[in-house]
């Protein structure tokens, strides 16, 4: 069946594996599945949700831009374009934001995380940054929303909101409630230094991710020093238990070679720690370094990727704008 996909990725710099594998690599997957209208967005209105820097937030739109086209999302198969230029993004989020409830907010784990201790202090648009991604969604009627495992929740609610509406507003399917499509295996991608701890961008430690603009040499660097454990590979899926470092690097090999992790176990079962690190190493530099080249080569011309962003923002506007109207009037203005 032909799938509406939308997804979001938020241009607050240091985009590494785990955003590839878990979400830009299934878009490419997606976008190359006949009969698939696949939308991504820069969520730029989501990344000032905490305070950024002007020039660099400009960069870094240029910047998520280029490793979505570098990763191979084309612009003739998909629409790209940042969020700020489709206004209908702010208009529908404000509506939903008189559907969703402050107790489904409240149960946002993501929010709790982010606004730490001092939650008087966190911005109203952290608090409220799932209504905008329900937006984001339900404008475009998506029907799958291809995101990694942190996102489950906020999905839900999009899901709740689109209910919602449509029984408050007595119409039935005026808004798609949209099914995550989220990867079995490697949905959450860890810390190459804490294996409890996901990779992310805000970690501290640049040893602990890879990023994808990583230098070959920083790359094997990165995982000659990545933590593992005093045992030996594992022989089956069993001995996995309590090893979360080294089940992560299984499953980065995994993914990458687009085997499961049961081959993965079978291919490396007899060999030492560090011939599998050795072949880890060669894998990631043969899938992100020409990636990390491309998103340099191509983040130099800001004039083709803006031009990217504002003639893949017109297509959206289109079709966001339409749903947008028919929204305003169902609410009475
Ligand atoms: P963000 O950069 O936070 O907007 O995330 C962009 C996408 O990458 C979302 O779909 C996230 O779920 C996904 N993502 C972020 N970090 C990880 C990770 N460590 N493992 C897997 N997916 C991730
Ligand atoms: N909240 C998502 C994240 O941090 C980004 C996002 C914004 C998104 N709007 C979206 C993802 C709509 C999927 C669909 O990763």
């Amino acid at each position: 069946m032909a799938k509406k996909i939308f997804s979001g990725v938020q241009p607050t710099g240091n985009l590494h594996l785990g955003n590839y594998i878990g979400a830009i690599k299934n878009f490419v997957d997606l976008q190359n599945k006949k009969d698939n209208q696949c939308i991504f967005c820069v969520v730029d209105l989501h990344a000032i949700t905490v305070r950024q820097d002007p020039k660099e937030l400009k960069n870094n739109i240029r910047e998520t831009t280029a490793a979505f086209l570098a990763s191979g999302i084309e612009p003739e198969k998909s629409i790209i374009f940042n969020q700020s230029l489709v206004p209908a993004h702010s208009e529908g989020s404000w509506i939903l934001g008189c559907v969703a409830r402050m107790g489904w907010l409240n149960r946002m784990t993501q929010f709790k995380e982010k606004a730490g201790k001092d939650k008087e202090k966190a911005s109203i648009g952290l608090y409220i940054y799932p209504v905008l991604m329900a937006a984001d969604i339900l404008l475009y009627d998506a029907t799958h929303v291809p995101v990694g495992e942190d996102q489950k929740q906020h999905l839900e609610l999009s899901r709740d909101i689109a209910q919602k509406f449509n029984l408050d507003f007595k119409s039935p399917n005026f808004f798609q409630t949209p099914e995550p499509l989220i990867q079995k295996n490697f949905a959450r991608i860890m810390s190459l230094k804490d294996g409890k701890k996901k990779m992310s961008k805000s970690d501290p430690s640049d040893l602990s991710r890879i990023n994808l603009k990583d230098t070959k040499d920083e790359i094997v660097n990165k995982i000659k020093k990545a933590k593992t454990d005093n045992e030996d590979m594992p022989t089956d899926e069993s001995k996995l238990n309590n090893r979360p470092e080294i089940e992560n690097l299984l499953s980065i090999y995994s993914s990458l070679s687009n085997q499961n992790i049961k081959n993965t176990i079978e291919q490396f079962s007899n060999k030492n720690f560090s011939e599998f690190k050795a072949q880890l190493a060669d894998i990631v530099v043969e899938i992100i370094s020409p990636i990390s080249e491309e998103i340099k080569r191509l983040e130099k011309d800001t004039q083709f990727i803006d031009d990217i962003l504002l003639n893949g923002s017109q297509k959206a506007e289109k079709i966001a704008k339409l749903k947008v109207e028919k929204l305003k009037k169902i609410v009475g203005f």
